[in-house]
């Protein structure tokens, strides 16, 4: 088995019908066990999407790992709520501040914790808190809104940070998000991500559960067969 560059696919129901959610959830369900669910607040991104009640809802339909990605600027005032809709993780972004408050926080909701970084901030802004965190996300595009095209010259970012999870021994997953398709899928693994957020290229196919499969294949840097 190719250990080291298995990655997991976590589809964004930012790409899905809102009108559909739960079907959504169910056409990935077989290729990944995780959902990954963007919040944001009109606030620190210029978009609204989804809050707790939509993950309280959606949890009766799933029992996905809810990768929650907070776009938000108060994340304390939300922890709670998402705790109790059912969030298995929560990702809040270093840009935010008080960063430290915010990851104790959720570490006693015993939530799994998260860290983001927007493409132009650099990593040595996220480096105090790894050991602190299960899961940091390189964002490969510029957050609030999907479909958009992805940033290679944040690829150094995501293999910096690889380098260092690697140099420290630490158990945290390197998560990109923004742009991933079965092209840009092989560069963002082989640079060391292994959690690839994905929404267009999966809910955007007639057939999601193919679709992981294939970011799946392409994150190997095999050819996927057959098309
Ligand atoms: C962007 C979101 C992403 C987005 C990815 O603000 O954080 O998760 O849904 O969408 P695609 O895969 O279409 O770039
Ligand atoms: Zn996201």
């Amino acid at each position: 088995m190719p250990a080291s560059r298995e990655v997991t696919i976590a589809p964004s129901i930012l790409a899905a019908d809102f009108g559909n959610l739960a079907s959504a959830a169910g056409e990935v369900a077989s290729a990944t066990s995780w959902l990954h669910v963007d919040v944001m607040d009109g606030h620190f991104v210029p978009n609204i999407s989804i809050g707790p009640p939509v993950v309280a809802s959606l949890r009766r339909h799933s029992g996905a790992f809810f990768d929650c990605h907070l776009m938000i600027s108060e994340p304390l005032r939300y922890l709670e709520p998402f705790a109790r809709a059912g969030a298995s993780s929560v990702t809040v972004h270093v840009e935010v501040g008080r960063t430290g408050e915010v990851l104790d926080a959720a570490r006693a909701l015993s939530l799994g914790v998260g860290l983001a970084l927007n493409p132009d901030t650099p990593f040595e802004a996220v480096e105090p808190y790894l050991d602190r965190i299960d899961l940091l996300l390189v964002m490969t595009v510029f957050p609030g809104f999907g479909g958009q095209s992805f940033m290679a010259e944040v690829l150094p970012k995501v293999a910096e940070a690889r380098a260092a999870i690697d140099r420290g021994r630490l158990d945290v997953s390197l998560e990109v998000d923004g742009g991933i398709d079965e092209s840009t899928a092989a560069l963002v693994a082989g640079a060391g991500a292994r959690v690839l957020v994905a929404g267009s290229a999966v809910f955007r196919d007639a057939r999601p559960w193919e679709a992981v499969r294939r970011l799946q294949t392409a994150a190997q840097g095999d050819v996927p067969r057959g098309g």
